[in-house]
């Protein structure tokens, strides 16, 4: 290889300060499930190809075109996970966590992938938040999960939200609706997009995801998904608003939401971001009451939603200090590395962040660079004998002993 190798196309390296980011957002995740009863599921990073066909749609942009998916030596297809709620109703089932108590409240994170052509915020490889509730179709849930993305958001300081919610309905009105889009569609045809016009058959609800003028001019006056609910599905909707309303969550009702997954029914919202470009897409999700049994469980509706994490990310501002060694051990003069090891590892058995000098500076130059890493103290080891420096005060107190150093870095001067 002549050239320098570099991270596949559409993926990234996680250097150290993006790592804390990351690590704080998860750790907020764990402390709102956790106070909110859900447990942590994890699946494999990938499953039987079929799995996503059957899940997700054939005839999904996911499924036709975006899956990584390749054989093992068994000749069995497998697909690195696309996404996360098809897996989850698959280990609900495998399970049988309908056994348990419902609903049963889950929540993930890790890597998911798909072969989209990559751009600001669209990754080849990208990590999702998710949670899923199973085995109710109380509204309450909609609104819990909703409200539980609206405060991870909210912690994680993303600018700009947006809050989009409609109703897909029973997949009966989604078809019947289908028919009568198809109709007022090809009536118009020759002014839609080509790739609207070849979907006019298997999907032609995505006509909404389009930003073509032509097929944005037909859709103006194409009827409406949410003026053809069935009168449970509208109450189910109305009762979901209800509750964001006292909640105080804002959030506009947007008949042309579509998601790109099949499995959707009833509630389906997405968080935006102002702060993101072209894919302002934070996170989303919605109900999808007949995906487990379609997976062969027994009927069982379900809710929940994903989140993109360096979407999130992105749509905030937020730095996360350093991590900052509370002693840096100096090697003066004459002392003995050993030593100096000794103490590092003595210090951070006490629970004190430490480093010691393993570049060869002058006793000067050390002292600037725990400065620099914004130590508070430093222990200076010389030949038999020690010095505890104070770093804000500049005061240096010596100590006969690695024990009376070590009581000092750690207690500070009587
Ligand atoms: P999704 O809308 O396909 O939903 O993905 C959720 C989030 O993942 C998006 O809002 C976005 O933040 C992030 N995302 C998706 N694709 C990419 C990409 N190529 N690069 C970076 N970020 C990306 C789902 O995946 C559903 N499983 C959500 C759900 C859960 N519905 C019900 N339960």
């Amino acid at each position: 290889m002549s050239e320098r190798p570099q991270a596949p196309r559409g993926t990234f390296d996680v250097l150290p300060a993006d790592a804390r980011r990351r690590q704080v957002l998860i750790e907020d995740c764990e402390s709102t499930f956790a106070a909110a009863g859900y447990g942590r599921l994890e699946t494999p990073v990938f499953e039987s190809t079929e799995l996503f066909a059957r899940g997700v749609g054939e005839s999904t942009d996911i499924v036709q075109k975006e899956m990584f998916t390749f054989e093992d030596q068994g000749g069995r297809s497998l697909t690195l996970r696309p996404e996360g709620t098809a897996p989850v109703c698959r280990a609900y089932v495998q399970h049988g966590m309908h056994k348990q108590p419902q609903p049963v409240r889950l929540w993930y994170h890790g890597p998911y992938f798909r072969h989209e052509a990559p751009q600001a915020g669209r990754f080849r490889q990208f990590s999702q938040i998710g949670a899923e509730a199973l085995g109710s179709e109380d509204p309450t849930l909609d609104a819990e999960l909703i409200l539980l993305l609206a405060d991870l958001l909210e912690r994680a300081g993303a600018r700009g939200l947006r809050l989009r919610l409609s109703s897909l309905g029973t997949p009966a009105t989604r078809r019947a609706y289908g028919e009568e889009l198809r109709e007022h569609l090809r009536a118009r045809e020759g002014e839609l997009s080509d790739e609207v016009r070849a979907r006019l058959d298997s999907n032609p609800l995505r006509a909404f995801d389009s930003d073509h003028a032509g097929t944005r001019a037909v859709l103006e006056d194409a009827p409406r998904l949410l003026d053809r609910l069935e009168p449970d599905d509208a109450e189910h909707l109305d009762a979901v608003r209800g509750l964001l309303d006292d909640a105080g969550q804002p959030y506009e009702i947007d008949g042309t939401l579509v998601r790109g997954l099949d499995y959707y029914t009833r509630t389906v919202f997405e968080f935006t971001s102002d702060a993101l470009g072209a894919q302002s897409g934070v996170g989303g999700g919605g109900r999808y009451d007949g995906l487990v049994e379609q997976l062969g469980g027994p009927p069982t509706p379900g809710v929940g939603w994903a989140a993109g994490v360096e979407r999130i990310l992105l749509a905030s501002e937020r730095e996360t200090p350093e991590q900052s060694p509370a002693v840096f051990v100096a090697l003066d003069e004459g002392a003995n590395a050993r030593e100096a090891f000794a103490m590092v590892r003595a210090l951070r058995a006490e629970g004190l962040p430490a480093q010691m000098e393993q570049a060869g500076r002058s006793l000067k130059g050390q002292l600037k660079h725990a400065d620099r890493l914004g130590a508070a103290r430093v222990v200076v080891v010389g030949d038999g004998e020690y010095q505890v420096r104070d770093m804000r005060t500049g005061a240096q107190h010596p100590a006969a002993s690695s024990d009376e150093a070590l009581a000092l870095a750690r207690d500070g001067a009587a």
